[in-house]
């Protein structure tokens, strides 16, 4: 998609689609709609007195030759209450005219900017634009992916600043980095293996200037990841463990944030096998690890003054011949000795000694993503990631990231009385907690290897996919929090 400001005046704008929103209650004055000119306002009133025009949010009316502007048609998005607004309603708005104007033929449309619009705003508009024009049906042979939206103009009153470039180029990145990871979300374990993935990361890197090196099942071993090798043994696809580096020049040598992504690439649940409904969302387990890579290509171009370092530990969990059993006893990088109660407790397995690694690699303060618990998702549903963590001052900052952003995140507790749940009579710490508090048990244990180093746990088991199509996004993977780590990388100093 080409994005590009434009400034010529409504009456001189040629384009084929002219997009405006409207509030509620007043969706023919109210909004970017009380740029057009009053010809068209009028009619806008005459729609609104008729009930056609209500602002509700995501209703969408396309009009016809509007009067007094050159564009051919006009399209209004209803915004909903303004008292409710924030910039990154924004998002929705640009994203739903997307997929409206898609769905019938059209290729190319202007976004009315509001007068003397924000930095955020423009940024808004330009992410959800982008996010909204993914499809998944990337396999099929006649593809919605195809109705592409290849050219959005900005029309903005009056010039266009430095700084309002720089909010499009970042909306772009963001956005373009959540695609990244959707397609990797997306993409079937049958083709995406470890392997696989560990390629996608090393194209990455090497495109975007970051350092990639990938470890094989030797290094593995060598470094002792008893806990990472257990899964990966049931499969015969090997596993990988994929670090990417960023470091800025003038990055302080205090602060090094490491960044780790579960990367199951197909979790059966392996001798503690799932049942087969719903297993093929399975292919979605590496979810985790796809947003942290995500986040590795967006700051590559953003270029914040810190260090950050990737982990992605990757592998199947499969119930093969050499696969890892419920009873067995595993020793973890740590050294701490792990009493396996069910196989299908792999994610915190290898996020442990992937921790582990990431604190003896010289990170300060640690941040996982993974599609860790079922129990997450009853907890919070499809909308809202848990995160979880001892150190609040940490967990805070990711808060405040993600209100920035507009996405939904919500801390659940960890606390010491829930440790009795994952105690082993005969190791120092069980793989599983049981089902209550299953999501909070989960949590915890990965912490258990943060040690005293601040962490914070993002289960997106529930948010890494939509199973509903949205009028700002298609079903399937979400590139949910991207932008929340986007933010807190980029504003750290
Ligand atoms: N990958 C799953 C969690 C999951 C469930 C992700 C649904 C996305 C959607 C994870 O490895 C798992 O199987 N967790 C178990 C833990 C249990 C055995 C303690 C779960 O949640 O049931
Ligand atoms: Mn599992
Ligand atoms: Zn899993």
């Amino acid at each position: 998609m080409k994005i590009e400001f434009r400034n010529d005046p409504l009456t001189e704008l040629k384009c084929a689609v002219l997009v405006a929103f409207g509030f509620e209650d007043n969706p023919a004055s109210s909004g970017t709609v009380e740029r057009l000119p009053s010809g068209t306002r009028a009619l806008l009133d005459e729609l609104k007195a008729a009930g056609e025009l209500t602002g509700k949010s995501y209703e969408c009316t396309l009009i016809h030759h509007p009067e007094g502007v050159a564009a051919q048609k006009l399209l209004v998005v209803g915004a909903g209450k303004k008292e409710k607004f924030e910039d990154a309603h924004l998002r929705r708005l640009s994203g739903t005219a997307v997929r409206y104007l898609r769905a019938r033929g059209v290729h190319e449309l202007a976004w009315l900017l509001g007068r003397r619009e924000a930095k955020a705003g423009i940024q808004s508009v330009v992410e959800g634009a982008i996010v909204a024009d993914y499809d998944a049906d990337t396999l099929r042979t006649e593809r919605n992916g195809e109705r592409r939206i290849d050219r959005l103009e900005l029309a903005a009153e009056g010039a266009v600043d430095d700084a309002a470039r720089a909010a499009l180029e970042r909306g772009r990145i963001i956005a373009e980095a959540q695609t990244f990871t959707r397609e990797l979300v997306n993409e079937p374990a049958n083709t995406l293996t470890p392997t696989k993935l560990a390629k996608s990361a090393e194209e990455m890197a090497a495109h975007f200037g970051l350092d990639c090196q990938v470890m094989g099942s030797q290094e593995i071993r060598d470094l002792k990841m008893g806990a990472f090798w257990a899964v990966a043994q049931g499969s015969d696809e090997p596993p990988k463990l994929i670090v990417v580096h960023y470091t800025h020049p003038e990055a302080p040598a205090s602060l090094v944030i490491g960044l780790v992504g579960k990367g199951i690439t197909f979790d059966t649940g392996g001798i503690s096998i799932k049942p087969a409904a719903d297993m093929h969302e399975m292919k979605t387990d590496m979810a985790g690890g796809a947003t942290m890579l995500g986040v590795m290509q967006a700051i590559a171009q953003l270029k914040p003054k810190v260090r950050v370092i990737a982990l992605v530990p990757a592998t199947e969990n499969m119930p093969g011949g050499n696969a890892y059993k419920p009873g067995d006893v595993i020793t973890s990088m740590s050294g701490k000795t792990i009493e396996i109660l069910n196989t299908d407790a792999e994610g915190r397995l290898v996020l442990a000694d992937a921790l582990t690694y990431a604190k003896q690699l010289g990170c300060t303060a640690l941040i996982d993503a993974a599609t860790l618990t079922g129990a997450v998702t009853i907890a919070l549903g499809n909308i809202t990631t848990g995160v979880f963590g001892w150190n609040q001052e940490w967990v805070n900052r990711v808060l405040a990231s993600a209100a920035a952003t507009g996405e939904k995140m919500w801390q659940l507790p960890v606390d010491e009385d829930y440790r009795d749940l994952y105690k082993s009579a005969i190791a120092d710490i069980a793989n599983t907690g049981g089902r209550y508090g299953g999501a909070i048990t989960a949590a915890m244990f990965v912490g258990e290897f943060a040690g005293d180093t601040p962490w914070v746990h993002l289960d997106i088991a529930g948010t890494r996919w939509s199973n509903e199509e949205k009028p700002y996004r298609a079903k399937g993977p979400t590139g949910h929090g991207i932008p929340t780590l986007v933010h807190l990388l980029t504003n750290l100093a």
